[in-house]
């Protein structure tokens, strides 16, 4: 497999086959993904891995949690306030078509919170890892987290495993931290599920959609 087919083969997969992962291919892929570019070579990013029974349990937590309809601090607002056009547009499109992809109507909204849940059941992944950044570092070195991120999950499509980045995360960041350990001075930035892909789910039948290059691209020679 090439980079170009890596690339093209990645999705958000959001339904997994419980098939163990070894753990060495899960250790290769993080520690190969660190070859990232970083601004001054800063390598923000801290990860944490969770597989076995830290996962179990993390994962009875979040079911008790949800029932009893407990909430947090968000870590950090996951999208501006005010989500403009095109964005607004674009985030709205690919909500409707995932849930178009699984038959869950607009006004069924309890069957959508329902199904949004499973993010925090890692859609059955039985591997996830947490990505966490000192709180001082700023949207440079976040967006050098996203170069992290992007390798870990092309690394895992080049192994044969599937991946769902999960910022779902941050609405509940006292759990987090408090399940993997982290320091005050670091902040959640996001979650993320690794497994191979249950191809029966139906979600996983979703591709999404990209915006043409003109509205993005503009080339000045
Ligand atoms: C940083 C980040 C956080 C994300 N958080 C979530 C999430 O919490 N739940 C989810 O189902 N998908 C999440 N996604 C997946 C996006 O919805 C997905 O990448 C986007 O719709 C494009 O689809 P694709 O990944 O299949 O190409 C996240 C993606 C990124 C990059």
């Amino acid at each position: 497999m090439n980079v170009s087919e890596a690339v093209a083969a990645r999705r958000s997969v959001r339904g997994f086959l419980d098939t163990p992962i070894d753990s060495a291919v899960l250790q290769a892929i993080i520690t190969k993904a660190a070859r990232a570019a970083t601004g001054g070579n800063l390598q923000p990013w801290h990860i944490d891995l969770v597989t076995g029974e830290s996962l179990a349990a993390l994962k009875t937590e979040m079911t008790a949690k949800l029932w009893r309809g407990e909430t947090e601090e968000p870590a950090y607002d996951i999208y501006p306030k005010t989500l403009n056009a095109p964005y607004r547009d674009r985030r709205f499109a690919v909500g409707e078509a995932m849930y178009a992809a699984i038959g869950i109507p607009r006004e069924d909204k309890a069957a959508r919170r329902m199904w949004f849940a499973r993010n925090f059941q890692f859609f059955g992944a039985p591997a996830a890892l947490f990505c966490t950044v000192d709180r001082h570092m700023g949207p440079p070195q976040w967006s050098d987290l996203g170069m992290y991120l992007q390798n870990v999950m092309l690394l895992a499509v080049e192994a044969g495993l599937a991946t769902c980045a999960q910022e779902c995360w941050a609405v509940y960041p006292e759990t987090v931290t408090k399940a993997i350990g982290t320091p005050p001075e670091r902040m959640l930035f996001c979650g993320m599920a690794i497994g191979y892909e249950d191809t029966s789910e139906p979600a996983n039948q979703l591709r999404s959609a990209r915006a043409s290059e003109a509205e993005w691209f503009a080339h000045h020679g």
